[in-house]
């Protein structure tokens, strides 16, 4: 999926109903839709989502985050594609962000032992400290030549499931730590979105998809969405215990628009990027 010049940016908005012809929506109601960057739109009721019952002191926002496409990106790629077992270990790299920092949550709550892969000092401490992940490291400093040493202390009993949001020659170090059977289920190649030319090569795994029977599956959320219901009822009570944490970073103002995309390849954002108009 590409945006040409002129197109209005894809993304997903939450807002408030100010007219509908749709007698199941009401003026006033929140609806959520696939509308992109626009601070109005027309949708037909159809093409809009319910809003999840929402426990008090949740903000609205968290239906596009935990409560959104990106948790439900989490919950189904561990549920239905990596095939999720209590006894896996799990790596889940962009781990602090919309996504991963669900993914880790999960497989905690499901009982595995969860390692975090993040971009700074201060994301491994939020991942250890307050989500609960066993393990994290700076990929940053945990480059590549070094990150093999690492997962040997880090997983010394190897990766059942490889939750790949981000792509490049550190997901080549990764796939040798996999165990037999291991599952990659891969959301997102964020380190070759905006390169031009040569893109970040994950390089060499072919082999060991084979001698040690991985299976790797690309998917699309969108692919679960008619499940999405049953998902979020899950997803609320894990929040209402406790067990589901979140952080947003917020923008404000549509102008701001830019500037929030820009952050999530300057991994200038802890959970989900936000933009309130
Ligand atoms: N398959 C699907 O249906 C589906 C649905 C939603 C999202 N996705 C994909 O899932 C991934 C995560 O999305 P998200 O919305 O949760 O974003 P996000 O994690 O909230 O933000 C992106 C994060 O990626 C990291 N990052 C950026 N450039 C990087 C690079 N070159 N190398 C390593 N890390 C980099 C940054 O964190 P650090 O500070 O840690 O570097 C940044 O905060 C993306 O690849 C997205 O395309 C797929």
């Amino acid at each position: 999926m590409s945006a040409k010049i002129g197109d209005t940016m894809f993304g997903e908005i939450v807002g408030k109903v100010t007219a509908s012809k749709d007698p199941a929506i009401k003026v006033g109601d929140y609806a959520q839709a696939y509308a992109g960057w626009v601070t109005h739109a027309v949708v037909n009721g159809k093409q809009t989502q319910r809003i999840p019952e929402l426990p008090e002191g949740v903000p609205l926002t968290l239906t596009v985050g935990t409560l959104g496409m990106p948790g439900l990106t989490a919950y189904f790629g561990l549920k239905e594609v990596a095939q999720l077992k209590e006894t896996d270990t799990v790596l889940v790299n962009a781990a602090a962000g919309a996504v991963g920092s669900v993914v880790g949550q999960i497989a905690k709550i499901k009982g595995c032992k969860v390692i975090g892969s993040v971009g700074s000092d201060e994301k491994v401490k939020y991942l250890k400290e307050e989500l609960g992940f066993d393990e994290a490291y700076n990929y940053k400093v945990v480059t590549p030549d070094k990150l093999g040493d690492e997962l040997k202390k880090l997983a010394p009993n190897g990766i059942d499931v490889f939750f790949e949001n981000v792509g490049g020659e550190a997901s080549s170090v990764i796939y040798s730590h996999i165990n037999q059977k291991g599952r990659v289920a891969v959301c997102g190649s964020i380190s070759s979105y905006n390169v031009k030319g040569d893109k970040p090569k994950v390089t060499e795994f072919i082999h060991l998809l084979i001698y040690k029977s991985i299976r790797v599956e690309g998917f699309n959320v969108m692919t679960y969405f008619a499940r999405r219901d049953d998902a979020l009822k899950e997803m609320v009570v894990w929040l209402k215990e406790g067990k589901l944490k979140y952080r947003e970073h917020k923008f404000e103002n549509f102008e701001s628009m830019f500037d929030a995309f820009a952050a999530l390849f300057t991994g200038q954002n802890t959970g989900k990027v936000v933009v309130t108009v």
